[in-house]
């Protein structure tokens, strides 16, 4: 089996480089149209495929981004991996602006989104408690690592609905009670997703501000994430040239069983 790698890039992040054979792909799914079309080619003699998450030009909120379509025609492309890169706020002062998260866990706040591909006529619960695919979270920090980039290892990621930011009183409740590391508005549903289209998923979070509750930042501003987004960009695409050196060419099954997710995961019964 063959690794194709599907990077799904967060704001600031609209596409990636070296491609060789680069071409924009439409995809059609049942599920609706997906954010943009799909960028694929080949990098380092692997296949890859790139879907800007808010679409070229950012058109889509963090609440209307089509995460089912994107997903589905990742899986119709034939796609085996996906990493997104994603900006998010830090809870903690040692998480800094700048500073890439490997998040490995979620608490999932999101309530306007269309969240599984199953429902009536078939219905399934695949296991989250283990939400993102830990083979392919190595490999994103070895690549942070040997670009230079501060990287923390795990972290717990609070999806929330935006698009406004969280009050200060959220904040602390997020951070303090709830014992979240990072917030973003977009990695849920997509991780979840993700597990029930049996794709293995990988969260790298880079840092753009403080959250609400800090002291010293107060209030999201929004000029500031802008400006730290743009040095993230940057990394985020010398992190995604080596993944494919990192992950090879040739594929086993997943080592923590994401491709075989649906396994005993059916209630429905065949007709
Ligand atoms: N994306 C970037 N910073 C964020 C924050 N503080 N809250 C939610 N989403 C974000």
């Amino acid at each position: 089996m063959f690794t194709k790698i599907a990077v799904i890039g967060g704001s600031g992040v609209y596409d990636i480089d070296g491609l060789e054979n680069a071409e924009w792909v439409s995809v059609d799914s049942p599920f609706g149209t997906p954010s943009d079309q799909i960028l694929t080619g080949r990098l380092g003699g692997v296949d890859m495929a790139f879907l800007p998450r808010h679409g070229r030009g950012h058109v889509h909120s963090p609440s209307t981004v089509p995460y089912r379509a994107n997903i589905d025609a990742l899986k119709r492309l034939g796609v085996t991996d996906v990493i997104s890169v994603s900006a998010c706020g830090s809870f903690r002062e040692e998480m800094a602006p700048g500073d890439f998260v490997i998040v490995d866990q979620f608490i999932d706040r999101t309530f306007a989104r269309e969240k599984s591909f199953f429902g009536t006529g078939l219905v399934a619960h695949v296991s989250v408690a283990h939400p993102t695919c830990p083979r392919l979270s190595k490999a994103c920090l070895e690549a942070a690592t040997a670009e230079g980039i501060t990287v923390h290892d795990g972290g717990t990621y609070l999806a929330m609905e935006g698009p406004q930011f969280s009050s200060m009183a959220e904040s602390k409740m997020y951070r303090d009670a709830w014992g979240c590391d990072v917030i973003g508005m977009t990695n849920m549903p997509e991780a979840k997703l993700a597990r029930e289209a049996e794709l293995c998923y990988a969260s790298v979070a880079m840092i753009t501000d403080y959250d609400s509750w800090h002291p010293e930042h107060g209030a999201v501003d929004i000029g500031d994430i802008i400006a730290t987004l743009t040095g993230n960009a940057d990394k985020a695409r010398a992190l995604v040239a080596r993944l494919p050196a990192l992950l090879g060419a040739e594929r086993a099954p997943c080592p923590h069983g994401c491709d075989r997710a649906l396994d005993y995961a059916i209630l429905t019964a065949p007709e």
